[in-house]
């Protein structure tokens, strides 16, 4: 949608040939300019350097997009520590080590957008996929004080919670009534983005579903198999 309106793109991924692929559809479609750079969100220490890299690069950043994760089997994090430490850095700290760095050149830009998706599993623990859902409920709250800070400068901050979407990530699952296509959660993100929202749930609906789910009591959800 943006390289339709022209728009200078950066992409950031670690897959080097779908970068190349991606960019050079992105240029058919429109976009006036598509740099890319690889980009392992588990190397921490490459952020603040890559970051400052594309905003120097673009000169001026309207919206930046964080839209990495991964989604664990549950019981694999349950039988190793170390699978659960890598997927809390996928899906929570990489995604508030990037932020830092962006927060902190949004901030002197005066202006912009940053718009991360998080999860409606964030906002419950289940016992089918709590490590995912911690992680991304962690940075759920670090949105909130981000926003509340950043919005003395002028930057919007916009945190989309997904629910069920038909995207590789969940492939091997069965869809039903409840599952959203990428390009309606794409047209949400964008139309948010532009009412300078600062949260949503997308598709809107979930908002029904994860107000009843979050008012459950403790005592009954923990006798529920979900
Ligand atoms: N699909 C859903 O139902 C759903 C629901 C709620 C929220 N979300 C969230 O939506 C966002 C987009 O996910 P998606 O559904 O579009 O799934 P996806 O197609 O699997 O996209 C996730 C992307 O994250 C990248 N990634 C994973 N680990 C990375 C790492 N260490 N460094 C750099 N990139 C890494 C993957 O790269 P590779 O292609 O190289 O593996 C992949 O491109 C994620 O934050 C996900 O948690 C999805």
């Amino acid at each position: 949608m943006y390289a339709s309106e022209k728009a200078n793109l950066y992409l950031l991924a670690r897959n080097e040939e779908r970068l190349s692929l991606i960019k050079n559809d992105l240029m058919v479609r429109g976009a006036s300019a598509v740099y890319t750079h690889p980009f392992d969100a588990n190397d921490f220490e490459s952020h603040k350097a890559l970051m400052e890299e594309a905003f120097t690069t673009l000169g001026k950043v309207d919206v930046v997009l964080v839209a990495h994760g991964s989604l664990p089997i549950q019981e694999e994090c349950n039988a190793d520590s170390l699978k659960t430490i890598t997927e809390m850095n996928t899906n929570g700290v990489s995604v508030v080590s990037i932020l830092t760095h962006i927060a902190n050149l949004m901030e002197l830009q005066k202006s912009g957008n940053i718009t991360v998706i998080t999860s409606v599993a964030g906002d419950r623990g289940r016992q089918s996929n709590y490590v995912y859902g911690a992680a991304k409920g962690m940075v759920s709250t670090f949105l909130q004080g981000l926003s509340q800070r950043l919005s003395k400068s002028g930057v919007h901050v916009l945190d989309i919670k997904p629910g069920f979407v038909d995207t590789p990530m969940t492939v091997e699952f069965d869809k039903g009534a409840l599952w959203a296509k990428p390009e309606k959660v794409a047209e949400i993100i964008k139309k948010r983005i532009e009412k300078k929202s600062n949260f949503s749930y997308a598709p809107a609906f979930w908002f029904f579903i994860m107000t009843i789910i979050k008012s459950v009591p403790r005592t009954i959800f923990d006798k529920v198999k979900l």
